[in-house]
């Protein structure tokens, strides 16, 4: 299983450190398998002694090496801490204006760098009322932007209604819309909105499901301890 930890706004360079510290011991103590990615903030960045099969990538980056871009980091800033991993598409970047066209950019660009990309997709409620039909013509679309042959490439199912509400989709919805997803690619699908201890094990338990990209409840390190120790 694929376990993400998405840190938003969330945790300090000290934190962070301590957090992936403990983490570390946690999955070293208890043999833990998973794959497990933790996203910090950009001013975390740091290259971590961690277990080999935890990964730390970054949240959003610009598709350039290096440049006149105020307030962006690049692939220069990311390979000073070999960080070979992003998250591109997140609701979240798209409501600050990371449009179809920058996010198909940075798509590209970090592809063509050899990075793990976990592409974020999900409808918005207005979308999800409007019924099954349109939902799968807006998720389609979204994949129809990206290379879906990349061979390091992730899909996280993130309904933008069950993000950071507290309130994770129903398993049944969930399920219907991985099902959906799966007849479009054979990559890894992630579920994430909402991911609470108390969900992770019906959730990943779904047949097109790989995991799960954590925000809320990924930041107390206990909290996601708990996950892990679930699935
Ligand atoms: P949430 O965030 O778990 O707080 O809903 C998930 C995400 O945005 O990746």
């Amino acid at each position: 299983m694929i376990i993400a930890a998405n840190f938003k706004t969330n945790h300090t360079r000290a934190s962070t450190k301590e957090y992936i510290s403990t983490l570390s011991q946690f999955i070293k103590s208890n043999d833990i398998k998973d794959e497990v990615y933790i996203f910090p903030t950009a001013s975390s960045l740091d290259e971590f002694k961690t277990q080999a099969n935890v990964t730390v990538g970054t949240q959003n980056a610009y598709g350039v090496k290096n440049g006149s871009f105020t307030g962006e980091i690049g692939l220069e800033q990311l390979e000073e801490f070999n960080i070979k991993t992003i998250l591109i598409g997140h609701s979240e970047r798209r409501a600050l204006g990371d449009d179809n066209t920058l996010v198909k950019s940075k798509f590209d660009f970090f592809k063509k760098n050899n990075f793990k990309i976990i592409y974020c997709v999900g409808e918005s409620l207005e979308t999800r009322e409007k019924g099954l039909d349109e939902v799968r013509k807006f998720l389609y679309n979204q994949l129809d932007s990206i290379d879906l042959n990349y061979d390091n490439l992730v899909i996280a199912y993130e309904p933008i209604w069950a993000i950071g509400t507290g309130v994770s989709a129903t398993i049944a919805i969930i399920d219907e819309t991985l099902n959906l997803l799966a007849n479009k690619t054979t990559k890894p699908i992630l579920y994430g909105g909402s991911v609470k201890v108390e969900t992770i094990k019906e959730t990943i338990s779904l047949k097109n499901c790989s995991g799960v990209l954590v925000g809320s409840a990924s930041w107390n390190i206990f909290n996601f301890c708990k996950m892990l120790h679930e699935i």
